[in-house]
């Protein structure tokens, strides 16, 4: 079994390496000549558990290479697996640029009897968009070559964990693809399959579980809110809440980030535009969630008056405690919010350099000015000196993620503001 994996992200090659240990022979293709060259020296471009000795092992015995040359790796391949990104437009749709690129490669190098899967998370209807290109080769779809979609379903930091249990979910463009699909990803991932039969039908797998998170996420942040004007606590209130087995209220926080959560609900967006139906909910949670950064700088300034000039520190670059990664993060929105007001903002992260954090528009430093703004719960600011920051000048903190000690903070004379607190 020969496959290529196009995209040796961290989701693809996590991908690629587990299928190579079950046995394939598998081609990383990539356009990055670095990540390439790593991968071939058996080393690992990012940080994930699991993946280096994983990497080493099938490097070492042979069973997977990496490469630039799309089209190349594709000539020989049985099956193809498309794992790049998909972000937003500035009008938030789906920017398909780089999947059509890598669609055309593979059309240049497609033989018959092939199968291609896309596991990117794409628009309902997309892949099935994605056939009369790949028909170029001058195959065609469902006779000459099976195309399927398989949305990836796994979480940076668990992705091998996450590709061994949770159920692999596919679909086809017909019956046939769908049923190779379903057994493919059976052989050669070794999670539990579920076939939903159509290309359409596993998309929107994916753009469902993602809608529900983020419209929960804003359920839990407007109960929140609520809970601010009534000075009801929701960090004890809501664990009470989802005694009865009936409600799962989510955390409430200064905002939703990465790649999945904020962006793939408007794939299902304009989608129902094109269908003639509004979305509503949806709309509204992205409304809320994204205000939330907003939001909390208003309590900041009630707290401590105009924030014009004054210099304010957010806290974390990533969207996820320890994980460097800052797709879609709040810390954009949180940094937006500020210049509005005119504040002198900084930003601070220990997993990344100075020239890092101004790459990426903000000014370094350390924990410092009148207010902290806490957008990631790092480990590293789990336990602070309150009193030496009250010392240094900070007179109050945004607890983006209800993660501190508010007592701790209250008595080293510090203003402590959470999110439905
Ligand atoms: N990172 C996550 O936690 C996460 C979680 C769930 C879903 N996803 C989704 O998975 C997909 C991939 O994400 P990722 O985190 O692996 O991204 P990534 O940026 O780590 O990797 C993408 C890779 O694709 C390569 N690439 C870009 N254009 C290419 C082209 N034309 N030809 C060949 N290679 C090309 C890039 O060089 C890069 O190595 C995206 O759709 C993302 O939204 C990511």
């Amino acid at each position: 079994m020969n496959v290529v994996v196009i995209g040796a992200g961290k989701m693809g090659l996590p991908l690629a390496c587990q299928i190579a240990s079950r046995g394939a022979s598998v081609v990383a293709a990539d356009k990055n000549p670095h990540i390439v060259e790593s991968i071939n020296r058996g080393v690992v471009p990012f940080d994930e558990p699991g993946v280096d000795e994983l990497l080493a092992q099938v490097v070492g015995e042979g069973r997977l290479r990496a490469t630039t040359d799309t089209t190349e790796a594709v000539k020989t391949a049985d099956v193809t697996i498309v794992i790049v990104p998909v972000l937003l437009t500035p009008e938030n749709k789906a920017d398909l640029g780089i999947i059509l690129s890598v669609t055309d490669d593979i059309a240049a190098g497609l033989k018959k009897g092939a199968m291609v899967v896309y596991e990117t998370t794409l628009p309902v209807g997309t892949t099935r968009s994605f056939a009369p290109l790949l028909e170029k080769s001058g195959l065609k779809c469902g006779a000459d070559f099976d195309l399927a979609f398989s949305p990836e379903r796994v979480k940076s930091k668990l992705v091998l964990r996450n590709l061994t249990v949770n159920p692999k979910v596919v679909g086809g463009f017909d019956e046939k693809s769908a049923a190779r699909a379903e057994k493919f990803y059976a052989d050669y991932i070794g999670a539990p399959v579920i076939n939903v039969k159509t290309l359409e039908a596993s998309e929107f797998v994916k753009l469902a579980g993602m809608v529900y998170r983020d419209v929960n996420i804003a359920i839990a942040n407007e109960l929140a809110r609520f809970a601010e004007l009534k000075g009801i606590d929701v960090k004890e209130t809501f664990p009470a809440a989802n005694t009865d087995g009936e409600a799962y209220l989510l955390f409430p926080g200064i905002g939703v980030g990465g790649h999945c959560t904020p962006v793939y609900p408007y794939f299902l967006i304009h989608g129902a535009r094109e269908v003639g139906m509004e979305a509503n909910l949806p709309i509204l949670a992205r409304q809320i969630n994204d205000g939330q950064a907003g939001h909390c700088l208003d309590r900041l300034s009630d707290a401590i008056g105009d924030l014009k000039g004054q210099r304010v520190t957010i806290m974390g670059l990533g969207f996820r405690p320890g994980v460097k990664e800052h797709t879609c993060s709040p810390a954009f929105l949180i940094g937006e919010e500020l210049a509005r007001r005119g504040a002198d903002a900084t930003l601070n992260d220990p997993l990344y350099s100075d020239d890092e954090i101004r790459h990426h528009g903000f000014a370094p430093s350390s924990l410092e000015g009148a207010a902290l703004v806490l957008n990631t719960n790092h480990p590293e600011y789990a336990d602070l000196d309150w009193a030496a920051l009250a010392a240094s000048g900070v007179k109050a903190v945004v607890d983006g993620r209800n993660f501190w000690d508010r007592a701790a903070i209250e008595a080293a004379g510090i203003r402590y503001i959470g999110v439905g607190r």
